[in-house]
């Protein structure tokens, strides 16, 4: 299975930080963003890794991580996203270097305690479909919220709901088969103009080829000033990727 690390995005939540550059090289703590995404799919036996970014400072990731061999990488490779398509729109150049196999896909600005190992190892055993990780969170409108039935069974998948059916998000850690590639040819942009990993998620749940575990230990994304804050606190206290 190969790694997707989503890395675009104009940041615009954390101007004027990221008016010189890109969002996923702000430091957390003690490493740039980028480093903990790699470190994640890296624990998890993934190294094999694509990165998609854009905008103005796209090269300093090249400047930093290089061939990303000094952070455990085989292969690190590089693709540019135009403009503002969004997640599933950034994720369609992931394509070729998927060659037909499986993928983890995470955004670049989720940040996690644990290691991932166990649920890849359980999407490699899967046959077909997708694989969600969910966490429960105490502001469940600023995400993608799973809605459940009586015995725990996803049932639907609301973006930053105003009214959420849970307080379980849906993190931005997500396994697919290769079909992921055929589902975002078929998406609309959606309101904010954009095409939504959301809407790729409940395409899987629609053919009933979706499963989900709740991810153990703490999970953060970093893409607005309290949560960068928070997560530079959490990596700080308790470290991130453990193997634990
Ligand atoms: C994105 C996804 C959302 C997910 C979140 C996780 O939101 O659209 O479903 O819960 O990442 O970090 P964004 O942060 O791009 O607004």
């Amino acid at each position: 299975m190969k790694g997707i690390i989503l890395a675009g995005g104009l940041g615009t939540r954390l101007r004027p930080l990221t008016l010189v550059t890109n969002k996923h090289l702000l430091p957390v703590y003690d490493r740039p963003m980028i480093h903990y995404p790699i470190e994640c799919l890296v624990n998890a036996g993934i190294d094999e890794v694509l990165v998609v970014t854009g905008g103005e400072h796209a090269g300093d990731f090249l400047k930093l991580l290089k061939n990303g061999h000094q952070l455990g990488l085989k292969y690190l490779g590089y693709a540019y996203q135009e403009g503002e398509g969004g997640i599933a729109d950034a994720l369609k150049l992931a394509e070729e270097f998927a060659d037909g196999g499986k993928v983890c896909v995470i955004l670049g600005d989720n940040i996690i305690e644990r290691s991932i190992y166990k649920a890849a190892a359980d999407f490699r055993a899967q046959p077909t479909g997708a694989k969600l990780l969910l966490k429960q969170v105490h502001d469940p409108q600023r995400f993608g919220v799973a809605e459940l039935d009586g015995s725990g069974n996803v049932t639907g998948i609301i973006e930053k709901p105003k009214d959420p059916p849970s307080d379980l998000a849906v993190t931005g850690i997500y396994f697919y088969d290769f079909d992921v590639f055929n589902i975002c040819q078929t998406l609309k942009p959606s309101d904010r103009g954009e095409l939504e990993i959301t809407d790729v998620n409940n395409a899987y749940l629609k053919r009933g080829d979706l499963t989900s575990e709740i991810l153990e230990g703490w999970w953060t994304d970093a893409g607005t000033f309290d949560s960068l804050f928070r997560a530079s606190e959490l990596v700080k206290d308790g470290g991130a990727n453990n193997k634990a």
